[in-house]
């Protein structure tokens, strides 16, 4: 570990190489660039595109564009590229890439995802293959390109999937959300036993409410205010926080950053198959 004086950060990653997708915006951009700040070159990747069974706007390569340079910003390398997780050709051909670049990858946050809301018997065939393709064949598909190479250059290393306190819980309207988020839960447990022998461990994080775009959108505010006319961000938090002890209504993606930071680095040597709650205890 080596303390780079002046711009506060520790190098808790020095010298490893990230790559984190579903970087355009939200947490997997805060995920890049703290993961920048504390000494790791990162590969950025996103699909940029629109998901017609998505309520909410998703971003553009403008968006993704911000993120490189926010992450050059720092002084880190950065690769950016537009992916789409439900590809594995597209993720294998990005991965390739990196290599070429960098030499090695050390570090995956699978962060890509999505959501939407409909009563269980109400979701589409195509609501429901969507979710599972993006959020839980989308988890595969980024572990499937990088792991052989991690297992090659005998580095050790870390893997990090996005899950949610919603695996752990049970809320209405969720039920493809829920099934890919806790499906993403067993790929963890069974990479872990898996790696563990190559010294790469698997864990993921699971949050509760985050401060993104996925978050503070008009179909999320009508789902949690049913009964307001023009439900908006004050009235969620609201409900959101008496939701849980803390009495705090949403995390901001710094808060995952840390716990993907931390995940990520040595010292969390051996710690494997853990699914973290960072919820502010809305399990409780
Ligand atoms: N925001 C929350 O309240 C919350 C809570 C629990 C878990 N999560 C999870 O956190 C992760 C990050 O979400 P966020 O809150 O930053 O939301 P977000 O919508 O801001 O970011 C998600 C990113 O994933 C990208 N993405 C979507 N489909 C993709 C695909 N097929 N290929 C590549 N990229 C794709 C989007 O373009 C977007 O940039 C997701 O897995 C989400 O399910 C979010």
């Amino acid at each position: 570990m080596v303390f780079r004086e002046g711009d506060g950060s520790m190098g808790r990653v020095e010298g490893k190489v990230a790559l984190v997708t579903g970087a355009a915006r939200g947490q997997g951009r805060s995920h890049a660039l703290r993961l920048a700040q504390e000494g790791a070159d990162v590969v950025v990747l996103d699909a940029c595109t629109e998901i017609d069974s998505v309520p909410y706007p998703l971003p553009t390569e403008v968006e993704l564009k911000e993120t490189e340079a926010l992450v050059a910003a720092t002084g880190r390398r950065v690769l950016a590229r537009t992916a789409d997780v439900r590809s594995q050709e597209q993720l294998d051909a990005v991965v390739d890439e990196a290599l070429a670049e960098f030499g090695h990858i050390d570090i995956v946050a699978a962060n890509a995802g999505i959501v939407g809301f409909r009563p269980t018997w109400e979701l589409s065939d195509t609501e429901w293959q969507d979710m599972l393709d993006v959020n839980l064949t989308g988890a595969f598909h980024t572990v499937k390109a990088v792991v052989p190479a991690m297992i090659e250059a005998g580095r050790g290393g870390s893997i990090v999937i996005t899950s949610s306190i919603q695996a752990m819980l049970g809320s209405a309207n969720i039920a493809h959300y829920n099934a890919s988020k806790s499906g993403v839960m067993g790929l963890m447990r069974t990479l872990a036993a898996e790696l563990g022998p190559h010294g790469i461990r698997v864990n993921t994080v699971n949050p509760s409410a985050v401060e993104t775009p996925m978050l503070l959108n008009e179909a999320t505010f009508r789902i949690f205010g049913p009964d307001l006319e023009n439900p908006g961000p004050d009235d969620l938090w609201e409900r959101s926080k008496n939701r849980n002890p803390m009495g705090v209504g949403w995390l901001s993606a710094a808060h995952l950053s840390n716990a993907v930071l931390f995940l990520a680095s040595d010292e969390a040597q051996y710690i494997t198959g853990v699914a973290l709650p960072v919820d502010m205890g809305v399990r409780l």
